[in-house]
């Protein structure tokens, strides 16, 4: 994959960009998961150790095909988002933004978008799934903004933060992906974006 330009997002004043991660990114990836900064909103576990994130890297270049990427600032990391194997069918996508300040400004979707057409288009996935919990609506407007669809409710599905926690499950398919076309700031600070409905990608 090579990396893909934010250049919608020029507005935010640095240079965003999604690309494979590499093994020299372990260091980051290791420090933006101890953060805790995605932990409450994620269902993974953490923190990770430089040795197991290290070696999840190397596997995955020897392997030759991009399944983690890195969403940079300036070439800083400033979160993650990843293929990875389904829970049900075709890949399941995870995201996040551990630096906060980068949040509701239209890098995830820029990031979900990128790394969604790299799955449909390289990978040759028919289908991209993912899980978020009910309570989390940024990452809700993101995925429906790229054009996710909600297939179930899978209801008290983990225990996390002390108590049962309810999934809301999504999935985008090629023939039916929703593209944003432009994107402008309203003066009250959020986003108003135009989509178009083109199929296939
Ligand atoms: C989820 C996440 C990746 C989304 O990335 P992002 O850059 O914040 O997403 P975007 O800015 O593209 O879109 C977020 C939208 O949610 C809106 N939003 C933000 N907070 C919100 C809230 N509390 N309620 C409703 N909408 C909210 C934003 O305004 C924005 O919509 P708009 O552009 O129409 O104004 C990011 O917030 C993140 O990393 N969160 C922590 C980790 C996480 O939750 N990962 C996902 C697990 S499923």
């Amino acid at each position: 994959m090579k990396a893909i330009d934010g250049s919608g997002l020029r507005a935010l004043g640095c240079h965003i960009c999604v690309r494979p991660l590499s093994t020299g990114d372990a260091r980051s990836v290791r420090d933006g998961f101890a953060s805790a900064a995605a932990a409450l909103t994620t269902r993974y576990s953490f923190p990770r150790s430089l040795a197991s994130v290290s070696a999840q890297l190397e596997l995955e270049r020897a392997r030759g095909h991009a399944q983690r990427f890195a969403i940079t600032a300036d070439e800083r990391l400033i979160g993650v988002c990843s293929l990875q194997p389904p829970l049900y069918s075709g890949k399941e996508l995870t995201i996040a933004i551990f630096d906060a300040g980068f949040r509701g400004r239209g890098v995830g979707t820029h990031a979900v978008g990128a790394v969604c057409r790299y799955g449909f288009q390289v990978l040759k996935t028919h289908r991209i799934e993912l899980g978020v919990y009910a309570d989390n609506h940024a990452a809700r407007a993101c995925y429906r903004r790229c054009g996710f669809r909600y297939e179930a409710r899978l209801r008290k599905f983990l225990y996390h933060d002390g108590g049962y926690r309810d999934i809301l499950w999504m999935s985008l398919l090629p023939a039916t992906r929703y593209i944003v076309v432009a994107g402008e700031r309203r003066q009250n600070g959020t986003n108003r974006y135009r989509h178009e409905l083109r199929s296939p990608m």
